[in-house]
């Protein structure tokens, strides 16, 4: 068919895959645990501290420990419990994120305290985010845990948001679900925080069909992550609790799936920023719309999804929501910004410190198709609908 859609991110196999599941099958691994998720974690492990590919590797002296989970939301609910978060704990969370950032906070009780984007990488805003923390403090909380997001694979400012935390002694939970791949200062996304979550669900940039993970400072923490995501089992030959556990690996089957992914991730990359030069090229001569790019070169990013900015003053008309119904029409899916987690009904009694950067992106920005995965002939067919539109 000629007019099949064109999804913004879809699954994009590399073929080793079914291998390692077979393997599982053949050894009868078919549960929570196994050689290939022991595999998974290393592969990861290796890929974010001592890695040699083009983005970069960890930077001496740092590293770190991987547990494979059953989801990003997984991780970033055992960081929070390990960071002591409990019932009326204020946790700072950048407001223009999946709505995954941020339900872990309440899951525990805790209020989640938003925080507006900057305009360089439209991520957590560190003045913002220091004017929140001086604030809660004076009305007698002190905040226990920041979560800062990696925004369609483009680095938050590390360097700032670190310096802003370690100021009032605040530990960073780095949500690197969109980001693997990028990197800061030559340093890769998730190895960052004090705990670091990545996310394979099927839309990421690598997936084990739904599945994430942990990234620990040590292998202390690292045990007790496992502790926590098997259901707290003491150590005794007859089942004993005396913590609430959960269910949270990731399946071995899953993590054949995410063992194949990692041979092709740089790949994956590549294609990924290829996309992104070009809806550079595509909208170059578009007045208008803008495409968000890195700041300078400390920022490499996966360019997990492409993301542009239309400027309806500027375009005659078109804003982003005419031209995500006409790609609509044409077949071709494409998004508004993450609705920022302040505007959301579920969260409309949270605390929020902004000046309205993240308002204004959910406004007029638009995520375009991004995957691996497509073609010439879907570029071209991207090409002409966005011509189309700009000349109507
Ligand atoms: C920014 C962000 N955080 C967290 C998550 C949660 O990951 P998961 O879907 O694996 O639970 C996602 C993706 O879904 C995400 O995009």
């Amino acid at each position: 068919m000629s007019n099949e859609k064109i999804w913004l991110s879809s699954p994009h196999m590399g073929g080793k895959e079914q291998e390692f599941i077979n393997e599982a099958f053949k050894q009868n691994w078919v549960a929570p645990l196994g050689p290939n998720v022991n595999g998974f974690e290393e592969d990861i492990k290796k890929y974010l501290f001592n890695d040699s590919s083009p983005s970069g590797g960890g930077r001496e002296g740092d590293s770190g420990e991987v547990v494979a989970l059953s989801s990003g939301t997984a991780a970033l609910h055992l960081a929070l419990i390990q960071l002591g978060v409990e019932r009326g704990d204020e946790v700072l969370c950048q407001s223009m994120t999946f709505a995954a950032s941020a339900n872990p906070i309440v899951y525990l009780g805790a209020i989640p305290v938003f925080i507006d984007s900057e305009e360089e990488t439209l991520n957590i805003c560190p003045e913002e985010l220091e004017r929140a923390i001086e604030d809660r403090i004076a009305k007698g909380k002190k905040p226990k845990a920041i979560i800062a997001v990696h925004l369609y694979g483009t680095p938050y400012k590390v360097d700032e948001v670190n310096q802003v935390a370690s100021t009032y002694g605040i530990p960073v939970i780095e949500d690197s679900a969109e980001a693997l791949g990028s990197s800061y200062k030559g340093q890769k996304c998730g190895s960052f925080g004090e705990f670091s979550i990545l996310s394979f669900n099927g839309n990421k940039i690598i997936t084990t069909s739904g599945g994430g993970a942990l990234v620990t400072k040590n292998q202390k923490a690292k045990e007790r992550t496992i502790f926590l995501a098997t259901q707290a089992r003491d150590a005794a030959p007859h089942y004993q609790h005396s913590e609430i556990g959960y269910n949270y690996r990731l399946s071995n089957v899953s993590a054949g799936i995410g063992r194949g992914q990692m041979l092709v991730l740089d790949d994956r990359v590549a294609a990924r920023r290829a996309m992104h030069e070009f809806y550079v090229d595509l909208f170059n001569d578009i007045e208008g719309v803008e495409v968000h790019s890195v700041p300078d070169n400390d920022y490499f990013s996966n360019h997990w999804l492409s993301v542009i900015r239309v400027n309806e003053k500027q375009t005659g008309g078109i804003n982003r929501e005419k031209l995500r119904l006409f790609l609509e029409e044409n077949n071709i899916e494409s998004r508004p910004l993450w609705k920022p987690m302040h505007m959301q009904p579920v969260f409309k009694d949270s605390p929020y410190y902004g000046k309205g950067v993240a308002e204004a992106l959910f406004e007029n920005g638009l995520c375009l198709p991004s995957g691996s995965n497509l073609s010439d002939k879907d570029r071209d067919r991207i090409s002409r609908a966005v011509m189309e539109c700009f000349k109507k």
